[in-house]
């Protein structure tokens, strides 16, 4: 007799629970994720709000909601627009391509959840480019500074040929844990959207300009502004590699040049918005140093 009693009060809390379940899953399907869009058609032009309505899904990112958006191509007030255009590639948190301002933070789309959105900043998603990168479309930016410093600093090991060179030069399990986290730098530019030093630069071709000629004077623009905290990590990690220190001298005379290390103010927004938790200030230290060693030794080498 207790058995059945306590059968059927199982039974009872399993109905109520597959009742709240159910209840739970109409909820979710007549939610809508709420988005408003700082969009632009084209490069230089005008930016203007325009606000979306999708249906809410469980576990959803902000990429799924713009792909919505993508398939949907209303707003919401119904009229028919153009789809919003966004970078992105991975998917997991390693391209960093999806860079853009989520409710005023600088952070990537695919790994901002909507379902802890709607929780911190309210029902309603904000989504602007990065305002530190001429935009191409809506939230697509022109990064191609952030590709330009990382070139300036020579942030590649230097290898001659495509035989084999044999085996490497061993690296210590230490050094390895040491270089590990700068190596993980996704070139997203989260640090540079944050980085007070770090000024947008927009350079528009000239009518009569060639592309070769647009390039060069985009480069030189690009190089006279700050390098920023991605490249000066990236200087480190190479000059601490066994090969990659063969022209570290070269690195520090970029590093150095206009535009260089000695432009960081030390405010370290940097470190506290990067994606991957990349110790900046520890390499803006480091770097910081070999500068100084680096400038006396080139004084003396006179
Ligand atoms: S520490 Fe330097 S690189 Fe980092 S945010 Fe501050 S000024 Fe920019
Ligand atoms: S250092 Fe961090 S924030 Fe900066 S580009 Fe690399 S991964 Fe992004
Ligand atoms: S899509 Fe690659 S980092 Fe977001």
């Amino acid at each position: 007799m207790i058995k059945a009693v306590g059968a059927m009060a199982d039974l009872a809390a399993s109905a109520a629970d597959n009742g709240d379940h159910q209840a739970e899953s109409r909820e979710s399907e007549s939610r809508m994720v709420r988005v408003r869009v700082l969009r632009q058609d084209i490069a230089g032009g005008e930016s203007y709000w325009e606000r979306f309505e999708v249906p809410y899904e469980p576990n959803m990112n902000v990429i799924s909601v713009l792909q919505k958006i993508a398939a949907q191509a209303r707003s919401q007030d119904g009229r028919h627009v153009a789809p919003v255009t966004w970078d992105c590639c991975c998917l997991e948190e390693v391209c960093g391509s999806c860079t853009m301002l989520i409710n005023g933070r600088t952070r990537m789309a695919c790994s901002a959840l909507v379902d802890k959105l709607v929780v911190e900043d309210g029902e309603e998603i904000e989504l602007r480019p990065m305002s530190k990168f001429p935009v191409v479309r809506d939230l697509v930016v022109d990064r191609r500074r952030v590709f330009r410093a990382l070139e300036k600093i020579e942030a590649w090991v230097p290898v001659e040929g495509s035989y084999d060179l044999g085996p490497g030069p061993r690296i210590s399990p230490e050094e390895q844990e040491d270089a590990y986290p700068l190596s993980t730098c996704m070139s997203c530019g989260c640090c540079l959207e944050a980085c007070p030093q770090y000024t947008k630069i927009e350079v528009v071709r000239r009518d009569d300009e060639s592309e070769a000629d647009f390039d060069a004077r985009r480069k030189a623009a690009h190089d006279s502004g700050f390098i920023g905290a991605h490249a000066i990590s990236q200087t480190v990690l190479f000059n601490a590699h066994p090969t990659g220190r063969m022209i570290a001298d070269e690195r520090m005379e970029a590093l150095t040049s206009k535009g260089g290390i000695q432009v960081c103010g030390n405010a370290q927004n940097c470190v506290a918005v990067c994606p991957k938790h990349i110790p900046l200030t520890r390499s803006i230290a480091r770097a910081g140093r070999a500068a100084t060693v680096w400038a006396i030794k080139k004084l003396f080498d006179r």
